[in-house]
């Protein structure tokens, strides 16, 4: 059998209406633009508002959307695959939800929870499958209602964060395309410097815990700045040096947008022109998994088949890693 290579045959993503600036936060907490700007470097980020929503009402429009896009009927579509850290409910999946929602009704779906690194986590999966020959057309839609569980009584760690999704298809080719190395980790060691304190098996929720505010995202972020610096430079670098690929190589980086400070670091270790980096944190702040994705969706016009992609994330966990990908199709063609 000829060897199959995955491929993004399509992307579309979905940011809701509201946008939240911050100079909307500094009224709600004491905080300031230029703080903002100068510390994470966000400007502005989208909210779901309204009652009764869930990440399915972000990821179902951006499938929705990569459906009609790519002309793909629902009832091709094999595997849903969602990479989520704010699940409408605890069980059953997300993706499930979301997969009805898109009248995709002959595919198997689930979630992946690999916090701001699920993408590259649900890419490697999405991979193995496509690979195996057993699946032809894989969606991974990355769905994060972030304001969800953040904190707006919290100054520091409530302008961090964002809401949004992007679906991508997933498809076979034998051309030299596509996911060629993936580099994935994982660490427990991060478990308390970056977490949902209650609401889990260990800690479920009581009137004491929504006391404590323990509902919402709980973060050291000296710690986390710490480790995302130095996790993202070195996977990065990895990456490069596994595939013998100098600076020149590389068409784009595609950092997780988390920290301005954290992707500038991440340029600087791979010797990166900033014209290659792609940067979209002052619009949408981190959005978690869907951050990697929506880069990619906002650059897709500009991306050319054969461009040499690195893509490379931290989340909680900690969780990190690095995908090298060949660019698949022209996206002028699809965006004209
Ligand atoms: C959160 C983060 C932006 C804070 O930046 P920092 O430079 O480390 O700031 P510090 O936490 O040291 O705080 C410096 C000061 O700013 C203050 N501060 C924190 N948030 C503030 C805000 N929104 N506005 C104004 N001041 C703020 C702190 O209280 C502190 O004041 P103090 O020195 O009087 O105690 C940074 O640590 C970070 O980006 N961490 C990683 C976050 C991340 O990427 N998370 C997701 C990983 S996927």
């Amino acid at each position: 059998m000829e060897k199959l290579n995955a491929i993004i045959t399509g992307i579309a993503s979905y940011v809701p209406e509201y946008i939240l600036t911050n100079d909307e936060l500094s009224r709600m907490v004491d905080t300031t633009d230029e703080w903002i700007r100068t510390r994470i470097g966000t400007k502005e980020r989208h909210i779901l508002k309204g009652e009764g929503k869930g990440a399915s009402d972000l990821g179902a429009p951006a499938l929705k959307k990569l459906l009609e896009k790519t002309n793909t009927n629902p009832d091709d579509i094999q595997v849903v695959i969602c990479s989520t850290t704010t699940p409408d409910y605890k069980f059953p999946s997300t993706a499930s939800i979301i997969a009805e929602k898109c009248g995709v009704k002959h595919s198997f779906a689930f979630d992946i929870q690999a916090a701001c690194s699920g993408f590259l986590y649900a890419m490697e999966v999405a991979n193995g499958f496509v690979k195996s020959g057993l699946y032809k057309k894989v969606v991974v839609v990355s769905a994060e209602f972030m304001s969800s569980i953040v904190d707006y009584t919290d100054r520091s760690t409530c302008p961090i964060f964002g809401d949004g999704a992007t679906a991508v298809l997933v498809e076979p080719t034998t051309e030299d395309l596509g996911i060629i190395d993936t580099e994935l980790h994982a660490d427990g060691v991060g478990l308390p410097y970056l977490m949902l304190k209650a609401g889990g098996t260990v800690h479920p929720t009581t009137h004491e815990t929504l006391e404590k505010r323990e509902q919402f995202i709980h973060q050291e972020g000296k710690t986390v700045f710490k480790y995302a610096v130095t996790c993202m430079a070195d996977v990065s670098e990895s990456m490069m040096k596994r595939n013998n690929l100098t600076h020149e190589d590389i068409d784009w980086l595609v950092p997780h947008q988390a920290n301005m400070r954290i992707i500038e670091a991440t340029a600087h270790r791979m010797n990166l022109d900033k014209s290659k980096v792609m940067v979209n944190i002052h619009k949408y702040a981190n959005t978690s998994s869907a951050s990697v994705p929506l880069a990619l969706a906002d650059w897709e016009s500009k991306l050319k088949k054969g461009d040499k992609l690195i893509m490379s994330a931290f989340g909680a966990g900690f969780t990190w890693g690095s995908m090298y990908i060949k660019w698949a199709y022209d996206g002028s063609e699809v965006n004209k």
